[in-house]
């Protein structure tokens, strides 16, 4: 976090607390455990809810190219910071619930999902739009990351298992203000029909 983001970011807590749902961006700890996981081949990243760019730094960090981002920011003038501190990125000022009417990968899906979305702050058709929204936009086999405040995945297990989702959580970030927990999402293996001999 650069001293630069906390003042955006508390105006637009100020405005919209509800949304935004932090006073202060993430944390290096937090963006460390968020992008873990991410290689140069994790892209196309899509990035939900990217704020004043914490995560997206730490992307840029792991290799991927600013070119195989795409931001989706429903703050205005966070998608004008965005747009303007990363201009090689495809930012887009939308609801990342209108994910699959925008059909942003239908060319060439994403490798990974990173999201800092207030999840529980949101009713649970949104979290569903939002979740089949990137997992229609993902490759098989990529990932969508989650962090939370809370004690728990902020994806309701019912709707884990109506998209047959499962969430494994990868770690904490007990040095970010508030310490916050990671989740990896993912397509559960499709059921195998057990082969029986007559
Ligand atoms: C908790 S902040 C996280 C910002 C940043 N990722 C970070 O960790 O510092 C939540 C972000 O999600 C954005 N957001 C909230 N609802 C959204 C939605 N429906 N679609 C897209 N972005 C949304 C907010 O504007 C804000 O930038």
């Amino acid at each position: 976090m650069t001293t630069a983001d906390i003042l955006p970011f508390f105006r637009a807590w100020i405005a919209n607390p509800l949304q935004v749902a932090a006073v202060a961006p993430s944390g290096a700890a937090l963006a460390e455990l968020m992008t873990r996981d991410i290689t140069p081949d994790s892209g196309p990243v899509l990035e939900l809810g990217p704020g004043t760019g914490a995560f997206t730094r730490a992307l840029l960090a792991r290799g991927v190219r600013e070119c195989d981002l795409t931001l989706v920011e429903y703050g205005s003038d966070f998608a004008r910071l965005l747009s303007h501190r990363f201009p090689a990125a495809r930012v887009r000022w939308m609801d990342a619930a209108q994910l699959a009417p925008a059909g942003l990968f239908d060319d060439a899906p994403a490798g990974t999902v990173i999201s800092g979305l207030p999840l529980l702050s949101m009713p649970p058709r949104k979290v569903m739009a939002i979740l089949s929204g990137a997992f229609a936009s993902l490759r098989q086999g990529g990932s969508f990351y989650q962090f939370t405040y809370g004690p728990n995945c902020p994806v309701p297990r019912r709707i884990l298992d109506r998209l047959g989702l499962k969430a494994t959580r990868t770690g904490r970030a007990l040095l970010n203000v508030p310490p916050a927990a990671v989740y990896r999402i993912s397509r559960r293996p499709p059921l195998r029909l057990l082969a029986t001999s007559a």
